[in-house]
C-alpha cells in the first residue's frame, strides 16, 4: 500500500494532483452535501495519541461525507495507558481489518514504524516534530485560492520553525511548488542548516516580512521543549507578534495563516487573526476538510481496484 506519511516523497505533479482532487470537494463541503459514497464499506480508524480539534474532526467528517465508516481511538481512553506499545496497538488494530489508519502521535516516526506493521494505507496527522502532511496541503490549497498561484509567492513562516511539524512539511511542500520561502525564528528556534532545505533564514521579524505574500504564524510548543529556552510570552510577542503595524511590512493584501491552535496575544494579536479579508485561518480549516476528503479517497483507490495516483 502507498501511504501518506510526510510531503517528502512526494512529487510536485502529485502534491498538485492532491489539491485538484481537494478543489473538487469544496463545493460539495459548502452545502453538507454528502459524496457519492464511494468509500462505503471502509473501516477508516483515527488513532490520536495526542491532542487534536481541527486535525481529528476533520479527519472524521471527512470520512463520513465519503461514506465510510468512522472509528476513533482516543490514546486517553484505550490500553495505551496500560502500556501497551505502539506496535502492538498498531497490530490490533490491523487485526480489526481496518482499511485505512490515521495517526497523529507525540514521537516523530513513529507513523513510518505503524505503516511497516499493518497491511492498510496509513495516514500521517502529524508525527512529534516530523511532519503534518495534510496541513501542509490544506495551506498550499488555500495560498493557490486565495493568491491565484503557490508559484513565486514570497511565504513568511515565523515562529517555533524547530519543533514544528507543520513548517517542515510546509516548507517540503511550498518549495516543491517553487514559492519563495523564508522562515523567521529566534535563533534557539531555528533548525540547524534550515538553508539545505532551499529557505532563506531570518531572525529580524521586520527585515522577513518585507514584501510578503503569504504570512504564516507558528505557536510556540512550550510541550516539545524539555527544560531548553521556553521563551516569555511577553518578549516573544514584542519580537515575533504579528501585529496590525507589523503586518504593514509585507503587501497590501498579503494573506495572514496559523494552523491553529493559536495563542492570542502571543505570536499573534486578535486583531489580525480576525481581520476580515487579510485572515484566511478559519478558510485553512474549510480546506481541511476537502483535503482529508482528497488524501482519504486517493490513498485507498488501490484497494477499492479504482486507479491511484496521477
Ligand atoms: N492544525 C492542527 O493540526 O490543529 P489540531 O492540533 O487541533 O489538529
Amino acid at each position: 500500500h502507498r501511504h501518506l506519511t510526510g510531503i517528502a516523497g512526494l512529487q510536485p505533479h502529485e502534491i498538485l494532483f492532491l489539491l485538484d482532487e481537494a478543489e473538487g470537494w469544496i463545493e460539495a463541503n459548502r452545502t453538507r452535501a454528502k459524496g457519492d459514497g464511494r468509500l462505503a464499506g471502509i473501516t477508516q480508524i483515527n488513532a490520536f495519541f495526542e491532542n487534536s480539534t481541527r486535525t481529528l474532526l476533520s479527519f472524521e467528517i471527512a470520512g463520513k461525507r465519503l461514506g465510510a465508516d468512522v472509528v476513533n481511538m482516543h490514546a486517553a481512553q484505550s490500553s495505551v495507558k496500560k502500556g501497551e506499545t505502539l506496535i502492538d496497538t498498531a497490530v490490533t488494530l490491523n487485526a480489526m481489518r481496518a482499511d485505512v489508519i490515521v495517526i497523529r502521535h507525540m514521537s516523530s516516526g513513529a507513523v513510518r514504524l505503524i505503516a511497516e506493521k499493518v497491511d492498510c494505507p496509513v495516514l500521517n496527522a502529524g508525527d512529534g516534530r516530523h511532519e503534518h502532511p495534510t496541513q501542509a496541503l490544506l495551506d498550499a490549497l488555500t495560498i493557490r485560492r486565495r493568491r491565484g498561484a503557490v508559484e513565486g509567492q514570497r511565504v513568511v513562516i515565523c515562529g517555533d520553525v524547530l519543533h514544528s511539524r507543520v513548517a517542515r512539511s510546509n516548507i517540503l511542500a511550498l518549495t516543491a511548488l517553487a514559492a519563495e520561502v523564508r522562515v523567521c525564528a529566534p535563533s534557539t528556534l531555528m533548525p540547524p542548516a534550515i538553508e539545505e532545505f532551499g529557505v532563506t533564514a531570518f531572525t529580524d521579524f521586520d527585515a522577513a516580512l518585507e514584501g510578503a505574500d503569504v504570512v504564516m504564524m507558528l505557536r510556540v510548543q512550550n510541550e516539545r521543549m524539555s527544560g531548553g529556552f521556553i521563551p516569555s510570552s511577553r518578549e516573544y510577542h514584542l519580537r515575533y507578534g504579528l501585529t496590525a503595524e507589523r503586518l504593514a511590512r509585507a503587501k497590501a493584501d498579503a494573506l495572514v495563516m496559523h494552523p491553529g491552535p493559536m495563542n492570542r496575544g502571543v505570536e499573534i494579536t486578535s486583531e489580525v487573526a480576525d481581520h476580515p479579508t487579510r485572515s484566511a485561518i478559519t478558510e485553512q480549516v474549510e480546506m481541511g476538510v476537502a483535503v482529508r476528503m482528497a488524501c482519504l479517497d486517493v490513498l485507498t483507490r488501490k484497494s477499492r481496484g479504482v486507479e491511484g495516483w496521477a
